[in-house]
């Protein structure tokens, strides 16, 4: 069967990613991939540059975020395809997570001491500062600066992520599964838009929602799958690197009992998860049927965005009209309130009052 459709990888736009988006179209041609997308975290930034590249290559390309959200307490990554990826709403997300990560970044290193493991800060920015998200400790930036820590040769903690060790297939993100994602003794909790939220983001947007990777998101909540469906999801990725088989058959049967779009994904980040690699997501159906559907999507979209009064009257708003609307979850982030959640609030009006340029 062949495989030729990748569309869940991330660029050095992520916070977890390695490479600029013009090498991953390249190695995508490579591999034989001949439709792709860039879906990096809560950052659009790689579309427009991996975009003109894919037409050079003859790549479909589709525009890509995939954006952290909360359903039920429960944090989801939600993939929207199809995004106008200039959209001033897509800035706001980035500036958004990123004002919080900064914060976020030095909890993280307090919990990361409790452990008894000792970083500087000077460590950790020599590895973020390579990056786009120059602030942002993540817990792979954690693991790539611990791991190679001469002292730490022998540790105890970091055993099972060196090589031959239970966790040493991805190592840096095994690491931040197991002490920073949620539940977990590091974990940092951000304020993410509503699942709802992203749904709406994504669709005033242009685009189809698609919920990533459900089956390590969901772990034993596939319950709450059904709930989301009524929310206004288009489509699941059941077949991703994270799913086994009897994984990607329940989310594959899921799609087909709503009528949902199927899609399949690496989830390729480079160095973060080297056992990952473009266009391997498990796929077990015909990828061609994939591409019917993201295709006919993309018709329908637009078809309803020429007849749609309400979509020519929002094609006509001026970006300073644009900037007026509350989106990307902020009224949810003041309605919850706390202290951080207030502060951010007025950090975001006055960025929407005077955008600053993105770093
Ligand atoms: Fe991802």
């Amino acid at each position: 069967m062949e495989h030729y459709i990748d569309l869940h990888m991330h660029s050095m736009y992520s916070d977890d990613g390695e490479f600029p988006p013009v090498e991953l179209v390249r190695m995508c041609q490579q591999t034989g991939i001949r439709m792709m997308a860039i879906s990096d975290h809560n950052c659009v930034k790689a579309n427009e540059e991996a975009l003109k590249e894919a037409n050079r290559l003859n790549i479909q390309y589709i525009p890509a975020i995939e954006l952290d959200c909360t359903y039920q307490s429960v944090d989801l990554h939600l993939l929207g395809y199809w995004i106008n990826h200039k959209s001033l709403d897509f800035e706001r997300v980035e500036y958004n997570i990123r004002t919080q990560e900064a914060e976020a970044s030095q909890e993280r290193l307090k919990l990361t001491r409790m452990l008894g493991l000792d970083v500087t800060e000077d460590e950790l920015t020599a590895i973020s500062g390579k990056g786009y998200w120059k602030d942002a400790w993540t817990g792979e930036v954690f693991a790539e600066v611990l791991l190679h820590k001469p002292e730490y040769a022998g540790h105890e903690m970091l055993h099972p992520y060196r090589v031959g060790g239970l966790r040493s297939d991805n190592p840096y993100v095994n690491f931040y599964w197991d002490f920073y994602a949620q539940g977990k003794p590091c974990y940092v909790k951000t304020m993410y838009p509503s699942l709802k939220d992203g749904i709406s983001l994504i669709k005033d947007n242009g685009g189809k929602a698609v919920l990533a990777h459900p089956g390590i998101n969901l772990q034993n909540r596939y319950d709450l799958f059904d709930e989301m469906v009524t929310l206004g999801i288009d489509g699941v990725e059941a077949f991703s690197s994270y799913h086994d088989e009897p994984s990607a058959k329940h989310f594959h049967g899921a799609a087909r009992k709503h009528s949902l779009l199927t899609t399949c994904g690496s989830d390729f980040h480079g160095k973060t998860k080297p056992a990952i690699r473009l266009g391997e997501s498990g796929c077990f159906v015909g990828q061609h049927e994939i591409e019917r559907q993201l295709l006919d999507a993309k018709k329908q979209e637009t078809l309803e965005d020429l007849s749609s009064p309400k979509n020519q009257a929002a094609a006509k708003r001026s970006h300073s009209e644009v900037e007026k609307r509350e989106s990307c979850g902020f009224v949810g982030l003041q309605r919850r309130g706390g202290k951080r959640a207030f502060r951010l609030a007025e950090v975001l009006r006055s960025k929407v009052a005077k955008p600053a340029a993105s770093s």
